[in-house]
């Protein structure tokens, strides 16, 4: 089978916090035609492929993408258009050639995703198939539900808080099914806010849908999630729903190299103990990015301290790069990798970044960005690969749930598809 793209067309929208992005569009001849929206981060790591953003202050306070849309609609297309292509890997690395930067700053990285994403679904579309079997089929991998992560309160570059961790989320680890899952994440953030609400919390929302207390030390955020486990009749642990921290540390890293954590500065050691100290109190059975995307002495001493007892996760520090993946799994840094195809460019360099995971034994999350548009390419992406985890914010808000939906739905339709962790 072989693509032949007869138009591409991309447009300046809208994300899910008033900033510019792009919409792409790839036709054939015979009309089929697929569409991706282009996420983009607030939090984002140093060494991840570069958004071109116009810097014309005049519009958008400088964010604007009309930029990135032209070179898709002149450059990109006069590649594209009117030429055959063997498949949706060989337009990956047409557009990676004809960038020709290793950051894909030239033509912009959001472009490049836009093409890339659209590009995979016209393949499984052309292929007849659900793009998830698609992607498994082209992966070699077993298709898989992934148990969601629901980001329930937001702090750090989400929220206008004081709190300094970035994300707490709901791990439904002991749920049975998909559909329960959600049905507990939900649940759960029902009674998050009404005991909020009954202690005289604000119940405003951050930018991926968790709530945004005025609180400021993590262990207090901690508590009230066990509590509202409990109220809504689930066990807090393992076995019924787990927490997992995103603590997005490059963020409160001072220029001293020292953690600053609820007015407390720490050490790289400090702060790893604060955590050992909290997965002793709480059922948290997961750490992404614990310390900063440069400290990778640290890193390497927190994986042989915790990595025996949690999931050890590098999002900033890897930037789903199979290069920067390959030297840490080398350096023993960290057991799991977030997985964003925002960060890298291209589907083809996110599949193999899952890959090298995989034959390390690396766990996977695939996870949206703190912006976000209705595209739910990442649904497909995770069932394809069966990386076994998601994370898309909060049970609420129509750009996270959009993913979670497209879960339920593939779910309903093949109800034979297994539901877990990854084995590894
Ligand atoms: P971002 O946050 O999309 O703002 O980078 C998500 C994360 O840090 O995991
Ligand atoms: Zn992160």
């Amino acid at each position: 089978m072989t693509l032949q793209i007869a138009q591409v067309n991309a447009v300046e929208i809208l994300d899910s916090r008033a900033c510019p992005t792009l919409a792409v569009t790839l036709t054939t001849n015979d009309g089929t035609r697929t569409r991706a929206g282009v996420p983009s981060g607030a939090s984002t790591g140093s060494r991840e492929a570069v958004e071109l953003r116009d810097g014309d202050q005049s519009r958008y306070r400088g964010q604007g993408v009309l930029g990135a849309v032209g070179h898709v609609n002149d450059e990109i297309a006069q590649a594209l258009a009117g030429h055959t292509f063997a498949s949706a890997a060989d337009v990956d690395r047409t557009l990676i050639e004809l960038d020709g930067t290793d950051t894909k700053h030239r033509l912009g990285a959001n472009a490049l995703v836009g093409v890339s994403l659209a590009a995979w679904h016209l393949e499984a579309a052309l292929a007849g198939t659900e793009l998830w079997q698609h992607l498994a089929h082209s992966a070699g991998t077993e298709p898989r539900l992934p148990v969601p992560h629901f980001n329930v309160v937001n702090g750090g570059a989400h929220a206008t808080n004081d709190l300094d961790f970035q994300e707490f989320m709901l791990a439904p680890l002991g749920a049975p099914s998909l559909a329960e899952a959600v049905r507990a994440g939900a649940e759960v953030y029902a009674q998050l806010r009404a005991r909020l609400a009954a202690e005289g919390h604000a119940t405003g929302l951050g930018d991926e849908g968790g709530f945004a207390p005025a609180i400021d030390r993590p262990e207090d955020v901690l508590q009230l999630l066990v509590d509202a486990i409990t109220d809504a009749g689930y066990t807090p642990g393992r076995d019924g729903v787990a927490i997992a921290l995103d603590p997005a540390a490059s963020e409160f890293r001072q220029p001293d190299g020292l953690y600053r954590v609820a007015g407390q500065a720490l050490s790289s050691d400090q702060l790893i103990d604060r955590y050992e100290a909290i997965i002793d109190r709480f059922p948290v059975w997961s750490i992404e990015d614990g310390l900063a995307e440069d400290d990778w002495p640290g890193w390497v001493r927190m994986t042989e301290r915790l990595g025996d007892r949690v999931q050890i996760m590098g999002d900033d520090i890897f930037v789903t790069n199979p290069a920067i993946i390959t030297e840490a799994i080398s350096k023993k840094i960290a057991n799991s990798a977030l997985i964003k195809v925002n960060q890298i460019g291209t589907v083809t360099e996110t599949l193999d970044a899952m890959r090298i995971c995989r034959e390390a034994d690396y766990t996977q999350m695939v996870s949206h960005r703190s912006g976000e548009t209705d595209d739910a390419f990442i649904a497909d992406l995770v069932v394809g690969t069966g990386s076994g985890q998601i994370k898309s914010g909060a049970p609420a808000r129509g750009e996270r749930v959009a993913k979670y939906n497209r879960l339920i739905e593939i779910t309903a339709a093949h109800p034979s598809l297994p539901y877990s962790l990854a084995a590894s």
